[in-house]
């Protein structure tokens, strides 16, 4: 028999543990879903770099795996400017490209897309225990196709600003993401406002009647206790799900985390253009991690991506995001069930008062 408390997340999606694995774009995939699904977490498919087909897909082989565990499938909902003029960060890349033997490319790489009607239409045909959106929502028309579907809808903010408006606009629970996470900020309302994941949750706990969900810098079961001590229903785990045997980041980038290598992730707007927390790599440290050479969000990344395909093919990250919070290097190598396990158990010792 569970003990946890505050059933408000488990009830309604079947999690037996008060812990969402963090969807991660290029670093996590079906493999990690299924993982953390049979730990008794959310599994999470990122779904903001995948096509409609493939999210369908990537659904029905979790549930061949993990059954009707609980699934979150999450999206991106950016406004998305026309194609800037990329040549003030082309030519700050010029000497990168001579570098490599690489030219600035013809056509753009697969980029971020926000939420759309194909997407929507994926999640009709999934239907989902939840739909997380980043970056705001999407328009009403949308969001209550994904509400017809049954599906918890899950809103992301970095603010209290921004947890009021979720709840305004139809969220069913708030992810309260502190300036500790890694990858993407959030924010939507204005620019980055960091702030730090207590004073965030209790902000949010205190303006918002819904189930709070506290991401960012949560790699141990104290951290998961001390998030739920603070009025979460629920943590949302990114980093420490990275090292594991199911993520798909490269090894160069497993192999920092959980080392002193780890311990000081930045933000930095040079990858896609607005601010994401990893580790700095070759490109972040000639360049500095903020420049307005860099096009708004996702633009910066369609330079890059010639110089990133040429140093990964000799597996070197000079050019390749590096994504990770600030409890990198708190993080362990260890498969992502037993992980979930392990997090989970050593949480609830610590709020039952055993341990
Ligand atoms: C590698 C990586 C990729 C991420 N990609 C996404 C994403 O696709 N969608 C999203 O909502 N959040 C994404 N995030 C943010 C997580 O949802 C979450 O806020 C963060 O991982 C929590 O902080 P932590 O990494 O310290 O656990 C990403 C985080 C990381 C580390």
């Amino acid at each position: 028999m569970s003990g946890w408390r505050d059933r408000r997340l488990l009830d309604p999606t079947g999690a037996r543990v008060p812990i969402v694995q963090a969807p991660m774009a290029g670093a996590g995939g079906v493999a990690l879903a299924i993982a953390a699904i049979e730990g008794g977490a959310v599994g999470s498919l990122p779904c903001a770099t995948i096509t409609p087909d493939e999210i369908v897909r990537q659904a029905e082989a979790v549930r061949a795996a993990a059954g009707t565990g609980p699934l979150n499938l999450n999206f991106f909902c950016h406004q998305m400017g026309p194609l800037p003029d990329g040549s003030a960060w082309r030519a700050l890349l010029a000497p990168f490209y001579a570098e490599e033997g690489a030219s600035p490319p013809d056509a753009p790489p697969r980029l971020r897309l926000p939420f759309d009607d194909a997407q929507c239409a994926a999640v009709e045909a999934v239907r989902p225990a939840i739909v997380s959106f980043h970056f705001g929502l999407p328009e009403p028309a949308l969001l209550e196709r994904v509400r017809q579907t049954g599906a918890l809808i899950v809103g992301n903010a970095t603010t209290v600003a921004e947890a009021r408006w979720l709840a305004e606009h139809g969220c069913d629970a708030i992810i309260a993401q502190g300036y500790e996470a890694g990858g993407h900020a959030g924010y939507f309302l204005s620019e980055h406002e960091p702030v730090g994941l207590m004073a965030l949750v209790r902000g949010i706990v205190h303006a918002v009647d819904l189930p709070v969900i506290a991401a960012g810098g949560i790699a141990e079961p104290e951290a998961i206790a001390a998030a739920l001590t603070l009025g979460a229903a629920a943590v949302n785990i990114g980093t420490a799900y990275l090292p594991c045997p199911e993520s798909l980041v490269p090894p160069a980038h497993k192999q920092r985390l959980g080392t002193p290598a780890a311990a000081h992730p930045q933000f930095t707007k040079l990858f896609y253009g607005r601010r994401a927390r990893g580790l700095p790599n070759r490109l972040v440290e000639a360049l500095g991690p903020i420049r307005d050479e860099a096009p708004a969000f996702p633009y910066a990344a369609v330079a890059l991506a010639p110089l990133r395909q040429a140093a990964e093919a000799e597996g070197r990250l000079d050019f390749t995001q590096m994504w990770a919070g600030q409890a990198a290097a708190l993080t362990r190598n260890e498969p992502a069930r037993a992980l979930t396990e392990r997090l989970a158990a050593g949480a609830l010792a610590i709020i039952e008062g055993r341990s």
